[in-house]
């Protein structure tokens, strides 16, 4: 699948769905620090662009047709450490979303923060984005369960044309892991560069771990020379087992290295202040003053840069933001695997157990309601995975397929009467989440209006 990214930093997002298997056309930014990052370390792909000025990025993005358009709009907005107050940032997410809806590609994701899913703004564009006819899921994601040792929690949104809500949740569940922890990331042996014996076909002997190894052959297997020494940031950091993050409000500062890191910040670097160090959390299982000091290179490895990503910038403050900005590639790659899953057919969505009282509550007795609930997972899955907004659509989609038309009749009226109730089961329980919804959504404004 061919993808851009709107709003794309230094290329965390990129990176990852490059790694899920994605071919990304262009990216934009408005920084060119991070547009000069992504370009030395992602592909030359990336441009400076303001993407408030829509007239001059939606006719080039048009011509690139891509299958998805990806990007994480600004968060200061909705960011527990701004203010909150929805302004000029805020706009950027209508940005995205009105891009989305003019070019129309077959899927869409979105980052935020977790503040955004209750905002004004994203109701606004998700308005925006149910006009133009995408099904969407909304996942609130912890990083540390794909892929990085960092309990950083944000919201994704991945829309596809024609789809119901939801239609993606279950798999993306099923695609986290047990949470990782620093030790996992910094107590593995990973040397910066493994030798393999060079061959005809690949000249070199010394790759790095970020890319594939050459073609195995018998004589390449070697054991990690006695000599490798891990770095000696990580072997301190190991060695001592704490590390200290500036908390949030009121919460505890030291960490150890069998618990993720809290969210990567700017400040993920400093050392404790005086007025902790006076009054330390209770809970700290170390006082804060022993614990390691985390280097940037090790910050940039918890936000799921490779150890081989260069970082360039004047300011190290820069570099700090860049990293405090990005999407964890592991957790892009992630995501990025369970769409190219699903436009593939080879996931599909599972049908909520809710389901089952629903139909019980019907006067469904156990026995039927389990064939039911079958019958509606066996459609799903002959329809590849896809579930559409439209029942009449989505059974003129079972009945095109030769594999329904070679079924018994009773057994084809038992599929499409398991979609007409799953149908049932679903507008009811998005009715009952709208309504909090719709009490909480406030009036437009302007700029969405005018879309
Ligand atoms: C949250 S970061 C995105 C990080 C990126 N997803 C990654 O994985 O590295 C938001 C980005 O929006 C960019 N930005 C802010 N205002 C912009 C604008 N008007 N047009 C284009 N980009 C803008 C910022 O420079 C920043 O890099």
């Amino acid at each position: 699948m061919r993808a851009v990214e709107l709003f794309s930093g230094a290329g965390g997002m990129s990176l990852g769905l490059r790694q899920a298997g994605f071919d990304i056309l262009r990216a934009y930014d408005a920084w060119p620090v991070a547009v000069e990052t992504y370009n030395r370390n992602v592909g030359h792909h990336a441009v400076v662009a303001d993407l408030n000025d829509l007239l001059s990025t939606v006719p080039e993005i048009i011509g690139l047709a891509p299958d998805m358009i990806c990007g994480g709009p600004p968060c200061q907005d909705y960011s527990s450490a701004g203010n909150r107050t929805e302004a000029d940032n805020a706009r950027l997410t209508l940005a995205f979303a009105m891009i989305v809806s003019i070019v129309r590609p077959q899927w869409f994701m979105m980052e935020n923060v977790i503040g955004c899913a209750k905002s004004a703004t994203w109701t606004e564009a998700r308005k925006i984005l149910k006009r133009a006819g995408y099904g969407m899921t909304e996942s609130r994601i912890n990083a540390s369960r794909y892929g990085v040792p960092q309990s950083r929690r944000r919201l994704f949104v991945i829309g596809r044309i024609g789809e119901r809500d939801g239609f993606l949740a279950s798999s993306i569940a099923a695609a986290a892991h047990p949470t990782m922890t620093l030790r996992d990331l910094f107590g593995t042996v990973t040397p910066a560069a493994i030798y393999f014996p060079a061959t005809s076909e690949a000249r070199r002997s010394i790759w790095g771990p970020d890319e594939p190894a050459p073609t195995i052959r018998e004589r390449s297997i070697r054991p990690i020379p006695a000599s490798y020494q891990p770095h000696p940031d990580d072997a301190a950091l190991i060695r001592n087992g704490f590390v200290y993050s500036r908390p949030v409000r009121a919460g505890r500062g030291v960490r150890s290295i069998d618990e993720p890191f809290p969210t990567v910040t700017r400040t993920a670097w400093e050392r404790p202040t005086p007025r902790y160090l006076s009054s330390p959390h209770p809970g700290d299982p170390v006082a804060a003053v022993d614990t390691a000091v985390l280097a940037v290179h090790q910050i940039s490895r918890i936000q799921g840069f490779p150890a081989s990503w260069e970082w360039r910038a004047s300011a190290k403050q820069d570099i700090l933001q860049m990293i405090a900005n990005a999407v964890p590639a592991p957790v892009a790659t992630a995501l990025g695997r369970v769409i190219l899953d699903r436009e593939a057919g080879r996931n599909a969505p599972d049908v909520a157990g809710g389901f089952l009282q629903w139909l019980h509550k019907r006067g469904r007795s156990k026995a039927s309601a389990r064939n039911v609930k079958a019958s509606a997972g066996r459609a799903r899955r002959m329809l590849g995975g896809r579930t559409f907004d439209n029942l009449a659509l989505e059974i003129a989609a079972l009945e095109s397929l030769l594999e329904f038309q070679e079924m018994r009749k009773p057994t084809q009226s038992d599929l499409r009467q398991a979609l007409r109730l799953l149908a049932g089961y679903q507008a009811n329980r998005s009715q009952r989440r709208e309504k909090p919804r719709q009490a909480a959504a406030q009036p437009l404004t302007g700029f969405a209006a005018a879309a």
